[in-house]
């Protein structure tokens, strides 16, 4: 029988399409999001499935009861937990969604049997996951914590989340709201094939230093598209911007074996926001040049977050919009080894 889901701050499906990429028999019941243009993109990706456009912390309880799902998926805003942010977690309006979602979970009758959280790395140190886990452990959850990138799946881009595995099938337990839940977060899945980053002495790893240039990581070629030279000219890097820029970019080329973590700034702002592609020349030694550099595609970034080839945009939808809305997006590969876990093994 096909698995009843509820996706949460659904996007454009991330989730959704992880789902399907791990082969899970699911149908998704409600994907909820408030950003029109996001909905737009997963009914045209999910034409069957009732996407709602309201505030999560705005909807009826009998609507979360009438769902009846087995697994609710959850990417929150990470705003609250980011280190550019002012990390002010649950106190910041942002979080107050999620902190619903948590609440809600103690009073339904019927909770899901299991959970799917994604955020960003960070979140680990906030009072949110608290909260989060000493609900879990009142209701008889049994989770697991990992912090993940997707080089560990020989995927040229790095971005490390958090993630959070729950299943209802432990006793419930008194947990007092003071309670701390010290730091065991998973850097493997059971059953997956991971590379793993050496750690410090401490237990922390660093994915980026263990896994970049990591001979099994593919590399960034494999995953550019063939591009017309319209399309190529289209995505060159301004002359102003190399002028202005230039230095500060991530340039890699199609030969390396990383790329930076694509953020919904990409192409609007130089620096942190994702790597940009050096096609001829070597980097640092040859000057970029708008004829020698280039953004990374829609398409291109999509493939590198591991996204099949049959997510489309509409029309209608923008290239800007396109690269904010798969920055908000998460690692697809990623969490479909989670999805897998979840569903099939935990
Ligand atoms: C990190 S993104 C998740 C993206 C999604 N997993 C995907 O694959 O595209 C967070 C999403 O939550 C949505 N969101 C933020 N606050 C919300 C709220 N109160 N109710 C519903 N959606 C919300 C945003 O519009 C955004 O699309």
């Amino acid at each position: 029988m096909a698995v009843r889901v509820a996706e949460f701050y659904s996007g454009i499906g991330g989730m959704h399409f992880a789902l399907r990429e791990a082969g899970v028999a699911c149908e998704v019941v409600g994907a909820f999001d408030i950003n029109a243009v996001a909905n737009d993109v997963y009914r045209h990706n999910f034409p069957g499935v009732r996407v709602m456009q309201r505030s999560i912390e705005t909807l009826p309880h009998a609507l979360f009861e009438a769902l009846r799902a087995d697994l609710w998926t959850m990417s929150p805003p990470c705003q609250p937990y980011t280190r550019q942010g002012r990390q002010q977690g649950s106190d910041d309006a942002r979080a107050r969604s999620f902190l619903f979602l948590i609440g809600l979970l103690g009073r339904l009758e019927r909770r899901p049997a299991r959970l799917l959280v994604e955020n960003v790395a960070g979140f680990e140190r906030s009072d949110t996951r608290a909260v989060l886990l000493r609900q879990l452990t009142r209701l008889g959850y049994r989770f697991e914590e990992y912090l993940l990138n997707p080089l560990q799946l020989c995927y040229p881009n790095s971005r490390t989340r958090y993630y959070l595995v729950a299943r209802r099938d432990a006793a419930p337990r008194e947990c007092p709201d003071d309670c701390e839940f010290p730091p065991r977060f998973r850097h493997a899945v059971p059953g997956a094939s991971l590379i793993q980053p050496p750690a410090d002495p401490a237990g922390r790893v660093d994915f980026e230093r263990g896994v970049w240039h990591h001979a099994e990581v593919r590399q960034v070629g494999c995953f550019l598209e063939d591009l017309s030279p319209a399309a190529a000219a289209a995505a060159r890097l301004p002359q102003k911007t190399v002028d202005r820029h230039g230095y500060v970019h991530d340039v890699v080329t199609p030969q390396d074996r990383r790329t930076c973590c694509f953020t919904k700034g990409y192409t609007h702002y130089a620096e942190g926001t994702g790597s940009v592609l050096q096609t001829a020349g070597a980097v640092g030694v040859d000057p970029m040049t708008p004829e020698n550099t280039r953004y990374f595609t829609p398409r291109e970034v999509a493939n590198l977050m591991g996204f099949p080839p049959s997510l489309s945009f509409p029309a209608a939808t923008t290239t800007r919009q396109q690269y904010r809305l798969l920055g908000n997006s998460l690692s697809v590969a990623v969490v479909a080894v989670l999805a897998d876990y979840l569903l099939h093994r935990m």
